[in-house]
């Protein structure tokens, strides 16, 4: 270690030692000399706080493993918390009783905020200290402070993107290897990517949870995971994804938040989504992260990068453990900036071009009662496509531009169809180049 004499010791708690954790550990570690010569702080990591200490551990010299997450971030030689557990409680017990000890927080933990974020920034604010989150969203890839410093100034009208790397995953290795969905997902959980409960992922919970976050930051609006409209991808097929492609388009996960300039209300959703094979959100494979910002001055801005995983997080973390270091020691804190409480638009008030597939009975008359329902819906069709199976046959409807409300009102209605058998996924184009 290089002496330094005026170097200012800061000593981490950290709360859990699994994939990020224990990634964040080693790389504070490691880096730790790099840190003290370009930041004039020593970060010692004292305690590392685990459910099950009979694990094996690896923990770096002078730091020592414990179980009483409270004892922790109460203990005289934790300067500093970094909570890495994930989940509700107790984290967010610990995280508040730090902020009232005046202890600054590093965490990555989305769902948390997702749900709380709101009262924890001003618990933060009212403690005159930090609570950074970077790595909550997109694991390494630098977004949250691009959006909170360098684009303070910048109106803002949409963010979208892949903000979830496990179904990036598994929709990357079902387009393009025909991977069984099962089989790509055990996959990614094997490589650390996905939640403790996998559900969160697929199901949708994760991507709204960090869209939520996402959305506050642009727009500087409270937006909570419960107000996300949210549909997974547990339900897709190959095929959707194999007539997608037919048709020009690759099937994604996207996190969207956007401004209707008429009423100025926010949109945020996350929906498996259209993407045209030329945007470059297509081109984002693995469990690789992007994120469009489109600023009215900037115009569109792409993040790209690793979203899940160990290191790419721990590095987020450590840049702000870094950061609240330095505030500490001089005194000062990070602004977080003011929430208003916003209507946010009704999911059934969007418009965009819908994908819809059918499968019927192949026979005289059902094309024609099929696109019936569509115009008593005053929905318009671009495009189509037939193709046989076995003695029935599947319809596959791309729309032009249409309400989510009237779409809604088809599906209703073929689904009350005899010669409808089947209603696949709706899929809904975000992005046509
Ligand atoms: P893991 O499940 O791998 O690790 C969780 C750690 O926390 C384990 O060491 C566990 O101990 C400990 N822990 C959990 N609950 C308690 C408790 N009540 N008391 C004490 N220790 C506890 O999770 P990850 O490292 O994957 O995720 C951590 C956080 O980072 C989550 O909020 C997650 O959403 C977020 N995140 C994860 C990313 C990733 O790619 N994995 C990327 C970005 C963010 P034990 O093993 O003994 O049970
Ligand atoms: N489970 C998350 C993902 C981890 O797959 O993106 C990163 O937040």
């Amino acid at each position: 270690m290089v002496a330094q004499p005026n170097a200012q010791v800061v000593r981490l708690g950290v709360l859990g030692h699994g994939v990020v954790g224990s990634a964040f550990v080693k790389l504070v570690t490691q880096q730790s000399d790099q840190i003290l010569a370009r930041s004039g702080v020593r970060l010692e990591v004292t305690k590392v706080c685990v459910r099950d200490a009979k694990k094996k551990h690896n923990l770096p010299k002078g730091a020592v493993l414990v179980t009483d997450s409270n004892g922790l971030v109460q203990s005289a030689d934790v300067d500093l918390v970094v909570e890495l557990m994930g989940g509700i409680e107790p984290a967010l017990k610990l995280i508040s009783e730090s902020l009232g000890k005046h202890k600054p927080v590093v965490t990555a933990n989305k769902a948390l905020l997702a749900k709380h974020g709101v009262e924890l920034f001003a618990a933060a604010d009212a403690a005159s200290t930090d609570l950074l989150f970077e790595a909550a969203v997109c694991g390494g890839i630098p977004l949250i402070r691009p959006l909170r410093e360098s684009l303070r100034g910048e109106p803002i009208s949409r963010v979208m993107g892949i903000v979830n790397g496990t179904t990036n995953f598994i929709l990357t290795k079902m387009s393009e290897v025909g991977a069984d969905y099962s089989v790509a997902l055990a996959e990614a959980q094997k490589l650390g990517f996905a939640e403790a409960d996998p559900t969160a992922d697929v199901e949708g919970h994760d991507a709204a949870a960090k869209i939520a976050i996402i959305a506050s930051i642009a727009f500087g609006t409270t937006v909570r995971a419960e107000d996300v409209y949210v549909e997974g991808i547990s339900k897709l097929t190959a095929a959707d994804i194999t007539i997608a492609r037919k048709f020009g388009y690759a099937v994604k996960l996207l996190g969207v938040a956007e401004l209707d300039a008429t009423t100025s209300m926010v949109s945020v959703r996350v929906h498996p989504a259209l993407v045209a094979l030329n945007n470059p959100l297509a081109a984002v494979r693995e469990s690789f992260n992007a994120v469009l910002v489109d600023g009215e001055s900037s115009g569109s801005l792409m993040f790209y990068g690793r979203g899940a995983g160990g290191e790419p997080t721990a590095s987020a973390v450590l840049g702000d453990v870094i950061d609240a270091a330095i505030n500490l020691r001089k005194g000062t804190h990070a602004l977080l900036g003011a929430f208003k409480s916003t209507k946010l638009k009704e999911m059934s008030a969007i418009n965009c071009e819908y994908m819809i597939g059918l499968e019927v009975a192949d026979k005289p008359g059902v094309l024609h009662a099929v696109t019936g329902v569509f115009a008593r819906n005053g929905v318009s069709i671009r495009a189509a496509e037939q193709d046989g199976i076995g003695e029935d046959a599947r319809l596959v409807f791309l729309t032009h531009d249409a309400n989510e409300a009237a779409v809604q009102n088809c599906l209703r209605e073929f689904k009350s169809q005899d010669v409808v058998k089947h209603v696949g996924a709706l899929l809904r184009v975000v992005a046509n180049s």
